[in-house]
């Protein structure tokens, strides 16, 4: 580069020197000096170059006019071309006698490394070397800024396509609109299987999370806040997402909503770039568990009557099938106890937990997972649960497995009602009988071999209220799952006690 700066302006300082028509000598090569002693005299610049003409080395020497040196600095005359390996041009008296050196490298074409006057690439062609790559860097970089452009817009478009899409738009959370006013869209939309995708991640990522109220197996649940409201939410770690899917698809089923059961809102799986946070967002109940709840308060008999209709409410619609296009499946729990209902304001019971849940297809009697034979929570299972008797090909078997487990529940409530002033400690089913953590075998022995259930006291038969529920359990506890109750007959039973016991439901 150095070389190429010196040449020029050496050049410049010749061409305004020849600018005041000084004539120059120099030596010349061709026939056509032989007359003049191979001399030649102009007013531009003396060359010399080197070449190899059948393989042998010419050195040539001519005299270039002035009106040849274009471009000042720089005359194509004095570059290398084709042919000619080195060139040299100067501009004092005879300067071109020297033997120029061939050059050690040379390529077919006579192109070498090497810049400006004694080099042998062409203006053009560096050029051409230089801008050509920068040329086709911008050319991939203008293509690549164009594709991105065009993938955002086709994205964007598409957001606004289903924000926009006027079959929705009554569901998309407008600023003003509430939960309650959404979920109120939903039930009456007709779909009555849960708020669209975009709907339920658009709610999920404007909630704020307040404080942790809970953990479980599966992770843990916080109380958030959305538009003034409580929701709670459900934060799966990312290695149980087969059971956040699962439990959300169960949650979808269509017109699953009761008011017995956990009001569902969102899922959502959030990618922070480390891991993925898998959300469910479901109704929040101050109150929180039915186990909570009783650990917390003794009831009423009215209480205990609403907790356990709405249970059982709850239970009936969970396992009940609607036929017709906006059915419903028979879904079984399998996963029932006090930890899994919720006790909502107006202390009723709202079920939830719905992770373990099988459904029931009538049309091929099949049941939609291939069941395990033994999920659940060991205390809580039933006597063919336990011995592995239960008939898994029977969708029933698992709605009579339910049954047993809400009996416990309602023996959990039931000592915890007041009746002419006395009521019980809260206990779980089988306190005094199992560890706090107790192994299936331990359960079987219990349940299965010694034939045991939770004590019904004698004094329960001195109030109605208390003998119904007393009554109930005994027959959700067979040790022959067919023989219980239903969950609609428990419903009735305590339906006509509520009418009788004058209590509003
Ligand atoms: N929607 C809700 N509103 C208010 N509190 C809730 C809600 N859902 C869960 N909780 C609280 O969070 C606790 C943890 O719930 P989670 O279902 O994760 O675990 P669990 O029921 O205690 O145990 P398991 O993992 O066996 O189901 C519940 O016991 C309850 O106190
Ligand atoms: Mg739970």
């Amino acid at each position: 580069m150095a070389k190429l700066w010196i040449s020029s302006a050496v050049l410049v300082v010749h061409t305004v020197l020849l600018g005041s028509s000084q004539a120059l000598w120099c030596n010349c090569t061709t026939a056509q000096c032989e007359k003049t002693g191979s001399q030649c005299e102009t007013d531009g610049a003396c060359m010399a170059s080197t070449s190899f003409i059948d393989g042998q080395e010419q050195h040539i020497r001519i005299c270039i006019t002035r009106d040849k040196l274009v471009p000042p600095g720089q005359p194509f005359y004095c570059l290398g071309a084709e042919g000619l390996l080195n060139i040299h041009c100067c501009y004092t008296d005879f300067c071109n006698s020297i033997d120029l050196k061939v050059p050690s490298v040379t390529s077919p074409s006579g192109l070498e490394g090497g810049y400006g006057p004694g080099g042998t690439w062409g203006l053009v062609e560096l050029v051409a070397v230089i801008a050509g790559p920068l040329f086709l860097l911008c050319l991939l970089l203008l293509v690549g800024v164009f594709l991105y452009q065009y993938h955002q817009r086709a994205y964007n478009h598409r957001q606004r396509l289903e924000v926009e899409d006027p079959s929705c738009d009554h569901l998309y959370p407008a600023k003003d609109r509430t939960l309650q006013d959404l979920i109120y869209d939903l039930s009456t939309s007709g779909s009555g299987s849960g708020l669209p995708l975009f709907v339920q991640r658009t709610v999920a990522r404007t909630i704020v999370l307040q404080e942790i109220i809970g953990k479980g197996r599966f992770g843990e649940v916080w109380r958030g806040r959305w538009r003034g409201g409580d929701v709670a939410v459900k934060i799966f770690s990312s290695r149980e997402e087969r059971s956040w899917f699962r439990e959300a698809e169960i949650y979808q089923t269509i017109m699953l909503r009761h008011e017995n059961i956990l009001g569902f809102i969102a899922a959502d799986n959030k990618d922070n770039g480390t891991w993925t946070q898998l959300w469910l967002v479901s109704d929040y109940h101050e109150h929180g568990s039915l186990f909570d709840y009783l650990n917390r308060y003794s009831v009423t008999t009215e209480g205990m009557i609403k907790l356990a209709l709405s249970a059982a409410s709850g239970l009936a619609h969970l396992h009940m099938e609607i036929l017709g296009t906006q059915g419903k499946p028979g879904i079984a729990h399998r996963d029932l106890k006090s930890k899994n209902i919720l006790v909502k304001k107006n202390c009723t019971c709202a079920i939830a937990d719905l992770g373990l849940a099988v459904r029931h297809d009538s049309a091929t009697d099949t049941i939609d997972i291939a069941p395990n034979q033994r999920v659940g929570t060991k205390r809580y299972m039933a006597p063919e649960v336990l011995d592995e008797t239960i008939n898994m090909r029977h969708f029933d078997s698992f709605k009579c497995a339910d049954i047993y487990a809400l009996g416990l529940v309602y023996w959990e409530i039931a000592r915890r009602c007041n009746s002419g002033g006395i009521h019980e400690e809260y206990q779980l089913p089988f306190y005094e009988l199992v560890p706090s953590d107790p192994s299936i075998e331990e359960m079987r022995k219990v349940v299965c071999d010694q034939k045991l259930r939770p004590n019904i006291p004698n004094w329960w038969q001195s109030y109605e209220a208390l003998r119904v529920m007393g009554k109930i359990m005994r027959e959700c506890w067979y040790a022959n799952g067919a023989a219980r109750l239903t969950a609609l007959r428990i419903k009735k039973t305590l339906s006509l006690l509520s009418i009788q016991e004058d209590i509003k439901v």
